[in-house]
């Protein structure tokens, strides 16, 4: 079991990695980790994440109030939106929000990235969504990132930078470098005339593989057999849906009746 202690120095490495990428400036960014149901590490608000020490992190309630914190230091104001996270992600540990320089001019340029270029982008993230635009610290970013949150493990938000979750610290930022990184390729390929796009066959192969690693978390390869058979999504099974024959067969058998149906009414 690593301990408290050892997950702060964590974050403070984790700070120092987005900082020295230039993912964020100044004192921008926030980290969090979930370390039990009603307990969460996070940074500090309003301090540069690059030269943190293991003292500064906060420890907050599942409502984002502070548990502990040492003088000087108050959680990050993006707190609501980690916590609406955790809330509505029980599989997620770990929360990271950057502004990463590409990433961040999609978000202002209003353009997700939904372009299947490269089969890393394709298989680590599928695609970015954008939530709309909020105020920072209020509740609008968390409801604005509600919507997104059971189908992708990566937003971007309007105007402001991006927002990854997963179910490590490591494994939340990896998704925060390989969405920059997927952006910066964008950019660059349509600086070069538009990048040629891998064909739905590819993206298709590429989400199975997805499914047979058993990857974790949200991702459009692990849309609902439900929706692929016409029916209202579950979006509920962390990606790796137990329903699936039974639910494509239900769906199977819908059609088939619905078939039936018409064949009759035509009659
Ligand atoms: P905090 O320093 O309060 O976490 O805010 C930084 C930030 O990036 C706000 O979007």
């Amino acid at each position: 079991m690593v301990s408290e202690y050892e997950i702060k120095k964590q974050i403070c490495d984790i700070g120092k990695r987005i900082y020295d990428r230039g993912m964020v400036a100044a004192n921008d960014g926030n980290i969090s980790v979930k370390i039990s149901d009603n307990e969460f590490l996070c940074t500090p608000t309003g301090v540069s994440k690059g030269f943190m020490t293991p003292d500064y992190i906060c420890k907050v309630d599942a409502n984002g109030k502070v548990i502990q914190a040492n003088a000087g230091f108050k959680p990050s104001s993006e707190i609501k939106m980690h916590m609406r996270v955790y809330k509505e992600r029980p599989d997620v540990q770990s929360v990271v929000h950057a502004h990463p320089m590409y990433g961040t001019a999609f978000a202002i340029a209003g353009i997700p990235l939904t372009q299947p270029i490269m089969p890393e982008a394709v298989i680590a993230l599928g695609c970015v969504p954008i939530a709309e635009y909020g105020t920072p610290s209020t509740e609008e970013i968390p409801d604005a990132v509600s919507k997104y949150l059971q189908h992708y493990d990566a937003v971007l938000l309007e105007n402001h930078g991006a927002l990854a979750y997963s179910d490590s610290l490591l494994s939340a930022y990896h998704k925060m470098e390989s969405l920059e990184f997927y952006a910066q390729l964008l950019f660059l390929s349509r600086q070069l005339g538009g990048p040629k796009e891998l064909s739905k066959a590819q993206v298709e192969r590429l989400y199975e593989i997805r499914r047979q690693f058993g990857l974790k978390g949200k991702h459009p390869a692990d849309v609902c057999p439900n929706v692929k058979a016409g029916l209202p999504s579950c979006h509920n099974c962390g990606g790796n849906c137990s329903c699936s024959s039974s639910a494509a067969a239900d769906g199977d058998l819908v059609a088939e009746i619905t078939r039936k149906v018409m064949e009759q009414l035509n009659k």
